[in-house]
Parts: C-alpha cells; sequence; structure tokens
C-alpha cells in the first residue's frame, strides 16, 4: 500500500506481484502461437506506442465508438446516478479516467459523491488520475487496487452504495465464457442496492463495423502491427513488419469483429526468448483480437448468464452504442 503527499486522500493497493501480472508476454505468446488458431491477447497492443495509437483511432472519423459512448455519459449521467444514487464509483481498467468527470459531476449534484475507486493495472495512471480528482473534487477519496482487474479480490468501499462501470466497450474483447466469468465474479461483490454500468458496442451492418476496424488512414493497421514490434522488443523475435498485413472481417453468425496479421508469404520467425520457431505459410494468420458486438436481447442473455439483470439502456442518437445498468436480479 502506498499514500501520496495528500495523506489520507489518496490510497493505492498495489496487487502487481509477479504471480499477479496480468502480463506475461512469454507464457501468452508460447500458448498462443503454439495453438492451432495462432492467437495473441489483445493486451500486448498497448505499450506507449500502441497506446499512443489507440488514441488516434478514438479520433478517427470511422471509430464512433468512443464519441457514441461519451454522448450517452454526456447525456444521461444524471439519470444514470438517479437509479442508484451510489457515493462510489468503481471504475474497471480506469486508466487516465477521463470519462469517469461525467460520472462524478453527476454524482456530485445528486449529493451523493464519496469515492472514487479505480481498478486499473498501471500506477503511474491511476496516480496521475488520482491526483487530478482529488484537486477537482475537494471532498473526494480515492481507492484504488493496482493490478488486474479480472482478478480485483475485494472492491473497495465495502458497505458504501457503489456504482461499478466497465467502459469502451472493453468486454467485447473477452471471449464469451470470459465475459461472463468477469461478471459473474463482479456480481458476486455486489450488494443488491450497487449497480454495474456496463459499455457494449451494437451490432450494425457489417461495412461500417469492418470499416471501424480497418479506416482508410491505417490508424488501427498501425496498431495491430504493433504488437509485432512488441514480440521483437521483449521477445528477442525476428517479426518482419513488412511480411504481414492487417485485417478486420465482421463474423456476423458470432457478432463479433476478428483482427488477424495476415502473412503475405511463405515465412519463418524466430522468438528466441520462449525459444520458439512458427512458420507462416502464405495466408496464414495470428488472430490478434475479437470484439463482440451486442443487441439490447443479446445483453439481457448475458446479464442472466452472469446473476445479474439489466434495469436500464442507454444509447446515443444513433443507437450504436449502448451503456447497460445491471442490478443483482
Ligand atoms: C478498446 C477494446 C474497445 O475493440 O474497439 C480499436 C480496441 N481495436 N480498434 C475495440 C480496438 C481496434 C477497442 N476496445
Amino acid at each position: 500500500m502506498s499514500e501520496s503527499a495528500h495523506g489520507r486522500r489518496i490510497v493505492l493497493h498495489n496487487r502487481l506481484e509477479e504471480r499477479e501480472s496480468p502480463f506475461r508476454l512469454a507464457e501468452d505468446a508460447r500458448r498462443g502461437l503454439t495453438a492451432e488458431t495462432r492467437t495473441m491477447p489483445p493486451k500486448y497492443f498497448y505499450d506507449d506506442r500502441g497506446s499512443r495509437l489507440f488514441e488516434a483511432i478514438t479520433r478517427l472519423p470511422e471509430y464512433y465508438q468512443t464519441r457514441a459512448e461519451r454522448e450517452i455519459l454526456e447525456r444521461h449521467a444524471d439519470a444514470i446516478v438517479a437509479r442508484i444514487r451510489p457515493g462510489v464509483l468503481v471504475e474497471f481498467g480506469s486508466g487516465a479516467a477521463d470519462k469517469t468527470r461525467a460520472l462524478l459531476d453527476a454524482m456530485r449534484s445528486a449529493g451523493t459523491l464519496e469515492g472514487y475507486a479505480p481498478l486499473d493495472v498501471s500506477r503511474e495512471a491511476s496516480q496521475r488520475a488520482a491526483e487530478a480528482l482529488i484537486r477537482d473534487y475537494p471532498d473526494l477519496r480515492v481507492e484504488g487496487v493496482i493490478g488486474d482487474f479480472e482478478r480485483p479480490h475485494h472492491l473497495p468501499f465495502p458497505g458504501r452504495r457503489r456504482l461499478l462501470a466497465f467502459l469502451g466497450s472493453t468486454i467485447g474483447n473477452f471471449e464469451r465464457e470470459r465475459s461472463i466469468a468477469f461478471l459473474a465474479g463482479a456480481a458476486a461483490e455486489m450488494s443488491p442496492a450497487d449497480g454495474f454500468l456496463i459499455g457494449f458496442d451494437l451490432v450494425k451492418d457489417a461495412d461500417t463495423l469492418e470499416r471501424a476496424y480497418d479506416d482508410a488512414a491505417g490508424v488501427t493497421a498501425a496498431f495491430n502491427l504493433n504488437l509485432l514490434r512488441v514480440m521483437n522488443r521483449e521477445l528477442g523475435a525476428d517479426f518482419d513488419l513488412a511480411g504481414f498485413r492487417h485485417r478486420a472481417l465482421y463474423d456476423a453468425s458470432l457478432q463479433r469483429i476478428e483482427m488477424h496479421l495476415v502473412s503475405t508469404r511463405d515465412q519463418t520467425v524466430h522468438i528466441p526468448a520462449i525459444d520458439l520457431t512458427v512458420q507462416f505459410a502464405e495466408g496464414e494468420s495470428i488472430r490478434t483480437e475479437l470484439s463482440h458486438k451486442y443487441t439490447r436481447a443479446s445483453v439481457e442473455a448475458l446479464l442472466r448468464r452472469s446473476g445479474l439483470a439489466l434495469c436500464d439502456w442507454f444509447t446515443d442518437e444513433r443507437q450504436r452504442f449502448a451503456l447497460a445498468l445491471a442490478r443483482l436480479p
């Protein structure tokens, strides 16, 4: 545990000991690249360069999600807060906490705001966000957990009425079973008065979806290919970035985007850190990301299977994105 110069207004618990870190690149690369369907977890996109590329994606004309979610938060934060009247906001994968303020503002206006609990792997981002927030919200206390937000153990501020939030449609990256396990784990920490606000990108025509993941400026392609740079740097691999191309495909039956890195020729890649040699025939790929798309009905089914129930549903005007408010049934 560490405390800042602000005394007890900021407490960040460190759960990032090696055993609990979600970042085990060597192990994940070995497992993913030797599997029948070659995959890599998308969390490895986000080194400094990848995080900057993702920021650029959120500003692309084709990538509507970030703007649509912000529209919903700006328009409906008061209504969301009115349903729960939370004292505390618990945010999974909080990062720089920039979407957080719409909810904190609504809680302050409702007169309920007491605490903010960021759950994130980045100590620097959490510390910086916490310091900015306590300046702007003079009575706010911050108690965060640095670590794998999929395994938060116990959520901060027990006994307070809490609004949990998992924004940005990050849940779309999870395989179905994992999204259920994650939601069920959160549900087990909730009491009947708590709410859980979850961002979902909605099913829409394949063209719009594929353009959002294969933009004209090539930013998403650079973001995808950055994964190969990460493996070259961290594992001493010799991926030739010119030998792979970005591909994004919408699978309408599984209601998900799949991103791949497709080998443009027959080639052999060496990964010394894990003593692995990988052969790629032309056209073979590594699947680097799933991004599930939802309908209100599929969200209701997902919540039900996770031990939660939909209690309210907010979309942007064009129905591209939704914030689902869930509670215990
Ligand atoms: C941050 C997981 C919501 O799936 O849309 C953006 C990541 N990948 N473009 C998404 C992403 C390619 C994004 N999420």
